[in-house]
């Protein structure tokens, strides 16, 4: 069973990914993590901590001689701007003078029901688990989930297809994304260069009016084997196990899988994908007219690319502050402002992946498991021959 979890602070001295149930022997590079890490720190309408850090994995355990060896994995990103923090937030109790209050809470955060939840009297110690910096932890495990993903020949990428009003209205192909995500410049991760262009004018505009913008990520699995998850129980289903994982990133606020979305407005004959038996997905000769399913029915992959999109509310803090109450005083005060992206759906896609693969990592090893990779790939590569056979 693939458990995973993260700990550390926005302005902490680090983030910490932990990850076990990987098979033993799983070669990691330690480049490609950070590779990964990099992915998700790019893309126009970023503010001014992602040129703070530069963010690198320290893998403390569970990898040796450059393979996983079948204990729990433990992953250090250390917080660059840590520096500038240590006595605003000391580990110790320190000097109160100098800590950092969050005195008014930010609407669109965590702030003010974090404050009430945990009977905290500001918000700072809220804002510094709610921030999305923790999707570094996740991005780093991902990248770990995705290289036992690639031993299989599954693969997991994103792209954006919303900024704003800025749009993709038809379906990217999975070659155009994975040139998109191989550019070194990115700008919005867009792989229309006609629609990136609006996207950088709608992140332009709201940069020139204090104001932030959302959008739409798309994350791509490809070469996906039918048959992960099932419709035996609700909870085992793979659509609502990634629709958990999509939506536990912060600021998605609604999730969509292949078509849904349109879906629900069309008649059937215009939606479901309808069957053929010729030049198939490559697992066996079954082929689809299309994909609106997003490779998914009944909760069970289907060997089609599983495709599903985050859709991001508007970055919640605004350089022109929206109204809020100063939590000492009560009185109507403007909502704190603390630096702050603009934009950050590509980005978003990138933590997309991580979660995408992780999940996709968790059902291949409920299905398929083994101890070692030489385990793993023997009953992956049985059960494909059985789907040839089909
Ligand atoms: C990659 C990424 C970066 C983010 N950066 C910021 C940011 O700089 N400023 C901000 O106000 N919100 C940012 N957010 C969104 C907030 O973290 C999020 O809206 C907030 O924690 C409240 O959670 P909720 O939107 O899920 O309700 C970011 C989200 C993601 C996915």
């Amino acid at each position: 069973m693939l458990k995973y979890f993260t700990s550390g602070e926005s302005h902490g001295e680090a983030l910490v990914a932990f990850l076990s149930g990987l098979p033993a022997g799983l070669e990691v590079s330690l480049n490609f993590v950070n590779h990964e890490l990099w992915r998700r720190q790019q893309g126009y309408g970023r503010g001014g901590r992602m040129k703070i850090e530069r963010d690198t994995a320290r893998l403390l355990s569970g990898v040796r001689h450059g393979k996983t060896i079948a204990s729990p994995i433990a992953v250090l990103i250390e917080n660059r701007d840590w520096k500038n923090w240590q006595e605003q937030l000391p580990v110790e109790s320190g000097d109160p003078e100098l800590h950092k209050r969050v005195a008014s809470p930010r609407p669109g955060h965590a702030d003010l029901a974090g404050a009430l939840k945990y009977n905290f009297p500001e918000a700072r110690y809220v804002l510094e688990r709610a921030s999305a910096r923790e999707t570094t932890a996740r991005v780093a495990m991902g990248a770990l989930a995705k290289l036992l993903l690639r031993e299989l020949g599954i693969e997991v990428l994103s792209h954006v297809v919303a900024v704003g009003g800025a749009r993709v209205r038809h379906e990217v192909p999975w070659e155009q994304i994975v040139a998109s995500c191989a550019r070194e410049e990115v700008l919005l991760n867009c792989a229309d260069s006609e629609a990136e262009a609006q996207m950088k004018a709608e992140v332009d505009k709201v940069l020139r009016t204090g104001d932030s913008v959302g959008g739409v990520f798309e994350v791509v699995a490809h070469n996906v084997p039918p048959g992960l998850g099932t419709y035996a129980q609700w909870d085992e289903r793979l659509d609502a196990q990634l629709a958990a994982a999509i939506m536990s990133l912060q600021a998605v606020k609604a999730v969509e899988l292949g078509a849904g979305v349109t879906a629900a407005y069309s008649p059937g004959s215009a939606v479901h994908d309808e069957i053929g038996y010729e030049g198939g997905s490559g697992f066996t000769q079954f082929s689809r007219a299309h994909n609106n399913a997003g490779g998914i029915e009944g909760g069970v992959s289907n060997g089609q690319e599983v495709r599903i999109r985050g859709y991001l509310k508007p970055i919640s803090t605004l350089r022109r502050p929206l109204q809020s109450v100063d939590f000492a005083t009560r009185k109507p005060v403007k909502a704190a402002y603390e630096r702050s992206d603009v934009c950050v759906v590509p980005a978003a896609g990138v933590a997309g992946e991580a979660m995408v693969a992780l999940t996709l990592a968790r059902s291949v090893l409920e299905k398929f498991g083994g101890d070692s990779m030489t385990e793993t790939c023997r009953n992956f590569h049985g059960y494909l021959e059985q789907l040839k056979k089909f």
